[in-house]
C-alpha cells in the first residue's frame, strides 16, 4: 500500500517573507526525506502576487493543473502592498481563495499550542496560556467568504452599497463539525462549537446541526456552544478552557488569529486545509509580512513546523512529523531565537541561521 501511493509536493512560496521562509522548510524537508526515506519528490509554482506579475493572474492555470496533480502542497504566504491597489477580482488573496476551493480544502486546521520555552513571549500572564494546547477547526471553503450574491452595486440614489451573503448548508456543517468531533476524540474530548445563533439564522442552522451530528454520532464528545463576541473575550480571559473550536469561515480567520497571538507569536504556529481524502494544503498562519521581507529576520518555524504537519496527516509518517518537531524544540532549548520571539538572554539568529539550526538538530 504505501509504496504505490503517489507522493509528490507542490511548493508555492508566494510573497513577502515566503521564498525566506520556504527555503529553510524546504531544507528541513530535504533532511527528512533522506533521513526517514520518505520518497517524497517537488516541485515550485506560483500563487498570489507572483503569479500576477508573470501570468496576470494570482492562480493561473498552470498552478492549478500542479496543484490538482499534486497530493500535498506547500505554501509561503502570499500578498503586498505593490498588488494592493488592482482590480478585486484578481487580488492575491483571490488566487489562495481560489485554491482553497477549487480542491475542496474545507478543514482547517490551525492549533494554538504553546512553546514552554516561549512563555515569556506572550502578552498574557503565564499562568493564564501555560500548558495552552488549542485546535481552531474552521470551515475554510464556505460561508461569506464564498456566498453568492455578493459585490458593490449602485442604488437608485446613486448611493454605493456592498454588501456579502452568509450560506452554509447542513452537509457543510456536518462534514467539518465531522472533522472536530474526529480530531477532539483524539485529545481532550471537548469541542466548543462558536456561532452567533441568537441573531444570525446561517448560525442558528450551524448550531443544530452540529448538536444533532453529536446526539447521533458522538455521544462520548463534551459539545458546549458559545456566541463568537464571547468566544472571543473566553479566549483571552481564560483559554484553557478550549480544547477544539469548530466555527465557520470568518469567526475562523478572527479567532485563529486572537489565538495565535496567545501563544506569543504567530510566527511559530502551523495550519493544514484538508479535502475529505487528506490531501492538503500547509501553511503558516502568519501572513506575508511585506515590511520584513527580504531582511533575513522572518521566523521560518511556522512553516517548518507545516512540514510536519503536512507528514502527518497527508503522508502519514508519524515519526518524521514527530522528529521535525521535536528539533524545533531542541533549538529552541538552545536558546535560539529570531526576531519576534527574542527575550533576554536568548540568542538571536535570522531566517537562514534558525533553518540550519533546525536540520543541524535533526542529524
Ligand atoms: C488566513 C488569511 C486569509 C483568510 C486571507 C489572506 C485571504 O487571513 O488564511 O487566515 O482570510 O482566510
Ligand atoms: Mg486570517
Amino acid at each position: 500500500m504505501e509504496n504505490l501511493m503517489s507522493k509528490q509536493i507542490l511548493i508555492l512560496a508566494g510573497d513577502g517573507i515566503g521564498p525566506e521562509i520556504v527555503k529553510a522548510a524546504e531544507q528541513v524537508l530535504t533532511r527528512v526525506n533522506e533521513k526517514f526515506n520518505l520518497g517524497l519528490t517537488w516541485e515550485q509554482g506560483l500563487l498570489g502576487g507572483a503569479a500576477i506579475d508573470a501570468h496576470g493572474s494570482p492562480y493561473p492555470e498552470v498552478t492549478s493543473e500542479q496543484a490538482k496533480k499534486a497530493d500535498a502542497i506547500l505554501l509561503g504566504a502570499v500578498g503586498g502592498p505593490q498588488w494592493d491597489n488592482i482590480e478585486r477580482s484578481i487580488r492575491p488573496e483571490r488566487g489562495l481563495l481560489k485554491l482553497r476551493s477549487e480542491l475542496n480544502l474545507f478543514a482547517n486546521l490551525r492549533p494554538a499550542i504553546l512553546y514552554p520555552q516561549l512563555a515569556d513571549a506572550s502578552s498574557l500572564k503565564p499562568e493564564i496560556v501555560a500548558g495552552l494546547d488549542i485546535l481552531i477547526v474552521r470551515e475554510l471553503t464556505g460561508g461569506i467568504y464564498f456566498g453568492q450574491p455578493r459585490g458593490i452595486r449602485e442604488l437608485e440614489n446613486g448611493e454605493k452599497q456592498g454588501y456579502n451573503t452568509d450560506v452554509y448548508s447542513e452537509s457543510e456543517i456536518k462534514r467539518i463539525a465531522k472533522v472536530a468531533f474526529e480530531m477532539a476524540s483524539l485529545r481532550g474530548g471537548k469541542v466548543c462549537s462558536v456561532d452567533k445563533a441568537n441573531v444570525l439564522e446561517v448560525t442558528e442552522l450551524w448550531k443544530q446541526t452540529v448538536t444533532a451530528l453529536k446526539e447521533e454520532h458522538y455521544p462520548n464528545i463534551n459539545l458546549s456552544h458559545m456566541y463568537v463576541d464571547n468566544a472571543a473575550m473566553q479566549l483571552v480571559r481564560a483559554p484553557k478552557q478550549f480544547d477544539v473550536i469548530v466555527t465557520g469561515n470568518l469567526f475562523g480567520d478572527i479567532l485563529s488569529d486572537e489565538a495565535a497571538m496567545l501563544t506569543g507569536s504567530i510566527g511559530m504556529l502551523p495550519s493544514a486545509s484538508l479535502d475529505e481524502n487528506g490531501k492538503g494544503m500547509y501553511e503558516p498562519c502568519h501572513g506575508s509580512a511585506p515590511d520584513i521581507a527580504g531582511q533575513n529576520i522572518a521566523n521560518p518555524l511556522a512553516t517548518i513546523l507545516s512540514v510536519a504537519m503536512m507528514l502527518r496527516y497527508t503522508f502519514r509518517a508519524e515519526e518524521a512529523a514527530k522528529a521535525i518537531e521535536d528539533a524545533v524544540g531542541n533549538v529552541l532549548d538552545q536558546g535560539l531565537r529570531t526576531t519576534d520571539i527574542m527575550s533576554e538572554g536568548m540568542q538571536k539568529v535570522g531566517t537562514v541561521e534558525m533553518g540550519q539550526a533546525v536540520v543541524a538538530a535533526l542529524n
